[in-house]
């Protein structure tokens, strides 16, 4: 352990104890926050939000898309969420006549919203507390899978009898990592229509280059429509089919947030990890992490370059930019932030103070080890982790021999093999091959591959790798040859195969290079990893488990809020801005003008639209301008979010949605292990801004009349 100021050591006895800011609290028992929140400026009340007696706030918020949050802002059941959480529909429906990505798309009248197959949306209509149910019986001595069988049985059985009394869905998940359980009842919506999107130089303003930065100038919202039958059920799509009809629509305010306002989060937050041990945090923030930045990073750059060289590169690795550059941001701001926050030496002081608590009393006995047995098994899952990584960061990488993964089943037909089973596999593998070359290019691929698979020798044992990479001698040389060899660099090839197959063709399939790659991966996976990755992921929940446990015990007082688990939480704070570094501080809105610096016709992600730019020349902002009279884009507020908040509604003290949350600040990225209220910073795009380019830029102020504005 580094040597630490006084202050630091005297700030780290009490580290843990929720501050204003942290936590992601079920609605359900909202009451218990509901004094600190009204202290905090909040006008409304617990009931307000979430009840099961009369209508409220959660009646408005759905999870969309099964990886975003979405919310309902009228009568008719118009929803708002990103534009990065509806991109895949929108994409569905481009083409080149109608390239909605591009140009933007909105439906002038109902008749023209287009359907989206394959979207759903699930409104929570009640949850409540099963936990005295399902932990009957069982004991803290208990065998692991005893308990595990005892915890499945009552909840199969709790889950069957609740569903004679209802037609909701009903789920029931753990909270405080095991320590509780909640039962859901859900209602699921299937016909979802597309409604209107700007076009992406507004939605995805920035792009990759500003992601997960501030000052941020992104319009990341689009608009879907939930339609129901005629008595409000879920309906698979029907023309006869209505809009569907809330018991609670969002109301809208334009009046914009002030620095220090209470603002709160309405959503389904996806995973944090807010009760590791030290170690854990450790392993992740300062081995895995950086590995996996450290290979994106090799790869974004070799992306980066025929990306500039070519205009068809840059669109066909657009995607694969998005997603990699994604973690790629995300991760480096972990590491960053939990260094510099001294993440770790906080939570070895914790322990050091758990661990003297556990010792005062015989009764604690099961708390003594824990932070031992931690070690233990993240010490012995190390290689594992890392054997992990790399196999899925620098060989799965490689796109031939991942695409080459699909191939497996077809390579190990036999004559025995039902002619309509392979029939099928051929069906959908022209599919994905039609997929895959679309957006190929065999030069980025083969300089990905010599970078890789260097680092992935260099770093992994002899005696502890997959067997192919013992094979290599020179990896130039080695790739130049799976290159040229493998038939899945040619997509005429492929095609040839798949239109001709014959089970005498497995043969051959099965001995490309770029497939025997694959399967050596796998196999060394399969052999001598997975086994002990579940092993020990299942013996950490267990400890996982009673440390949460313990902590509740040790501080009785205390308001634990449980990790995000993809369930409806609300997280609340205030509307601010903060200090990234000594000397610098963030302004906690952008507006308009930082669109126009930044503008630049060359640079893809920050082209200005005309129109765009004509509103702005002429200041034609009307009602949607802040009392500054300038237009508010953009803003952070300490309100603790991660992946799924997407699409959120950030309220404000009177429930009025200000805007949309879609990203954070990378420096707080860390507040998936460790929330600092100083430096953690949700984005969310204003709601003026959101309504400014339905109304001026793209004409479609119908579906401002649908809404309610509260001026
Ligand atoms: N960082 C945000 C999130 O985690 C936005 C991602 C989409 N935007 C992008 N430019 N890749 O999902
Ligand atoms: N963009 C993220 C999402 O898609 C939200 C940002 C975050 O991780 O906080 O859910």
């Amino acid at each position: 352990m580094k040597r630490l100021s006084l202050s630091l050591v005297l700030f780290m006895l009490f580290p843990f104890f929720a501050k204003a800011g942290e936590g992601m609290w079920i609605p359900m028992l909202l009451q218990y926050n509901e004094k600190e929140m009204q202290e905090m400026g909040m006008r409304i009340t617990a009931e307000d939000i979430y009840s099961i007696n009369h209508s409220s706030l959660k009646d408005a918020i759905v999870l969309f898309g099964g990886g975003c949050t979405g919310e309902i802002v009228s009568d008719y059941g118009l929803l708002l969420t990103n534009h990065h959480c509806g991109y895949d529909y929108i994409q569905r429906h481009s083409s080149v006549e109608h390239d909605y990505l591009t140009n933007g798309f909105w439906a002038m009248n109902r008749g023209e919203e287009l359907p989206c197959p394959g979207l759903s949306v699930i409104f929570l209509r009640e949850m409540r507390d099963v936990t005295d149910q399902v932990l009957a019986d069982i004991t803290i001595d208990m065998p692991e899978d005893e308990r595990q069988a005892k915890v499945d049985e009552h909840i199969k059985a709790i889950i069957a009898d609740v569903e004679k009394e209802t037609n909701y869905k009903v789920s029931i998940k753990p909270y405080f990592l095991g320590n509780e359980y909640y039962l859901l009842l859900n209602e699921v919506y299937t016909d979802v229509r597309l409604v209107g999107c700007p076009p992406s130089n507004i939605g995805k303003f920035g792009g990759d280059t500003d992601n997960w930065v501030w000052p941020r100038h992104t319009g990341d919202f689009s608009i879907f429509r939930v339609y129901a039958d005629k008595d409000g059920h879920p309906a698979v799509y029907s023309e006869d089919n209505v809009p569907y009809k809330p018991a609670k629509h969002l109301d809208i305010s334009l009046k914009g947030a002030e620095e220090g306002d209470f603002a709160f989060v309405f959503g389904y937050p996806a995973r944090t990890n807010e009760y590791l041990p030290s170690v854990a945090v450790d392993q992740e923030a300062n081995l895995i992490d950086p590995i996996t930045v450290d290979l994106r990073g090799k790869v974004l750059d070799i992306y980066n370059k025929y990306q500039e060289q070519d205009p068809k590169v840059r669109i066909q690795y657009a995607s694969k930019h998005a997603s990699i550059g994604n973690g790629w941001k995300k991760w480096m701001g972990v590491t960053e932030g939990i260094n510099h926050f001294h993440g770790v030496e906080k939570k070895e002081a914790y322990e050091h103070e758990f661990f003297d608590w556990a010792m005062q009393s015989r009764s604690r006995y099961m708390y003594v080890n824990l932070m031992k047995d931690f070690k233990k098994n993240y010490e012995e899952l190390e290689p594992y982790e890392l054997a992990y990584t790399y196999m899925a960061e620098a060989g799965m990488r490689i796109e031939i021999v991942n695409f080459a993964g699909r191939f497996v089943k077809l390579s190990e037909v036999t004559k025995d093999t039902p002619q309509d089973e392979i029939d099928m596999m051929i069906t959908n593998l022209k599919a994905s091959a039609e997929k895959f070359y679309k957006d190929y290019y065999e030069p980025i691929d083969r300089e990905v591959a010599a970078m890789l698979l260097s680092e992935y020798l260099k770093a992994q044992p002899a005696d502890f790798r997959p067997a192919f990479l013992n094979d290599i001698k020179d990896v130039n040389d080695y790739v130049g040859k799976m290159f040229d060899k493998s038939m899945f660099t040619d997509q005429a090839k492929v095609n040839t195969l798949l239109d001709n197959f014959k089970v005498n063709n497995a043969k051959k399939l099965a001995n490309d290079p770029a497939l025997l790659v694959y399967q050596s991966l796998i196999g060394f996976y399969r052999e001598k990893v997975y086994d002990h990755i579940k092993a020990l992921t299942e013996d950490n929940a267990r400890l996982q488990r009673i440390y949460m446990k313990g902590q509740m015990e040790m501080q009785p007082e205390k308001r634990f809020s449980p990790d995000a688990n993809f369930t409806l939480r609300v997280t609340y704070g205030k509307v601010e801005g903060f200090r990234p570094k000594d000397g610098m501080k963030y302004n906690h809105f952008t507006t308009l003008e930082g669109i126009m610096q930044k503008e630049n016709p060359d640079i893809y992600d920050y082209v200005v639209e005309p129109r765009l730019k004509q509103l702005y020349n002429t200041k034609d902002y009307g009602r949607y301008a802040d009392k500054d009279g300038t237009m508010h884009v953009a803003f952070t507020a300490s309100v603790h979010t991660t992946g799924g908040n997407s699409g959120s509604p950030i309220l404000n003290a009177d429930g009025q949605l200000l805007g949309l949350n879609f990203d954070r600040c990378w420096e707080g990225t860390m507040s998936d292990l460790i929330y600092d209220p100083d430096i953690c910073r949700n984005i969310s795009v204003d709601i003026r801004y959101v309504l400014f380019i339905i109304d001026k830029f793209a004409g479609a102020g119908h579906l401002i009349n649908e809404m309610t504005i509260v001026e």
